[in-house]
């Protein structure tokens, strides 16, 4: 898989997941576009600056969403890849749940997703080129106690990735998902050591997932060898949903 001369753009690229396909894009030869609001030292920054590769904005808000890849547009001329991976969770048995704790999952998420492909759709449809792939969750398959929101956040992105795939196929732009199992992020770290010796229990392969296990397949679905592809969510799991 090369990718020279192709320009991706990759949401909440800091660290975790999003950074390993920051990095597994360069390493082919893209011009990688990073996005967070997270330096890559973890420190919160200034939302709307910009450094030459990485743009600080939050994908749950429209203008500045808008803006900034206005600006990438501008610059570039084009972008050929978008990998929709900023996301977060606020895990709470439901009838804890608080409005906030609903709407900001929902919004980074479900509403980044959104904002983000449509902010780059239209330049595709004229180049009559683009691959998307956003990131779901195994959650979003099976369901979680504890993560109402959270999951139906990524069955969102589920449901989203389909009707854009039948909205754009016509236009050469394939838009596909992959759902992660429990992969080591910062996202699991979090987790109590029981609760993991009780998560691995459930996994087939026997271990949480690597952020290069997704970046990897990310790739792929990036690459000519997936140009028939579309709709579609690939499950990287070690088994524990089939
Ligand atoms: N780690 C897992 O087990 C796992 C499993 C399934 C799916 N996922 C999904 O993979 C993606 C990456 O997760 P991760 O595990 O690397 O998590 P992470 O918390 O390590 O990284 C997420 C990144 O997104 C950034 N981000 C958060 N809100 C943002 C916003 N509003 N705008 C821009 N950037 C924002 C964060 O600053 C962070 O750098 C997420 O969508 C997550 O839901 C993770």
């Amino acid at each position: 898989m090369e990718f020279k001369d192709k320009l991706a753009v990759v949401t909440g690229a800091s660290r975790g997941i999003g950074r390993a396909i920051g990095d597994a894009l360069t390493r082919r030869g893209a011009m990688v576009i990073e996005n967070d609001i997270l330096d890559f030292n973890g420190k919160k920054c200034k939302i709307g600056a910009s450094g030459e590769d990485f743009y600080r904005f939050d994908v749950s808000r429209s203008q500045d969403t808008k803006k900034a890849f206005e600006k990438i547009l501008k610059k570039h001329g084009r972008i050929d890849f978008l990998v929709n991976n900023a996301g977060i969770t606020r895990d709470c048995l439901l009838l804890r749940m608080k409005d906030e704790d609903w709407e900001r999952v929902i919004e980074v998420n479900l509403k980044g997703t959104f904002n983000c492909t449509r902010a780059v759709l239209g330049s595709m449809i004229k180049n009559r080129y683009g691959k998307i792939v956003n990131i779901c969750s195994v959650v979003g398959l099976t369901g979680n106690p504890g993560q109402a929101n959270y999951a139906a956040s990524k069955a969102g992105i589920i449901g989203f990735t389909k009707a854009v795939a039948r909205e754009v196929a016509s236009r050469n732009i394939n838009i596909n998902a992959v759902a992660p199992g429990f992969i080591e992020t910062e996202m699991t770290y979090k987790l109590s050591p029981a609760v993991r010796q009780q998560l691995k229990k459930q996994i087939p392969l026997g271990r949480f997932g690597k952020s290069e296990d997704v970046a990897e397949v990310v790739c792929f679905l990036l690459s000519e060898a997936a140009d028939y592809i579309t709709g579609q969510v690939i499950q990287i799991n070690g088994g524990m949903y089939m």
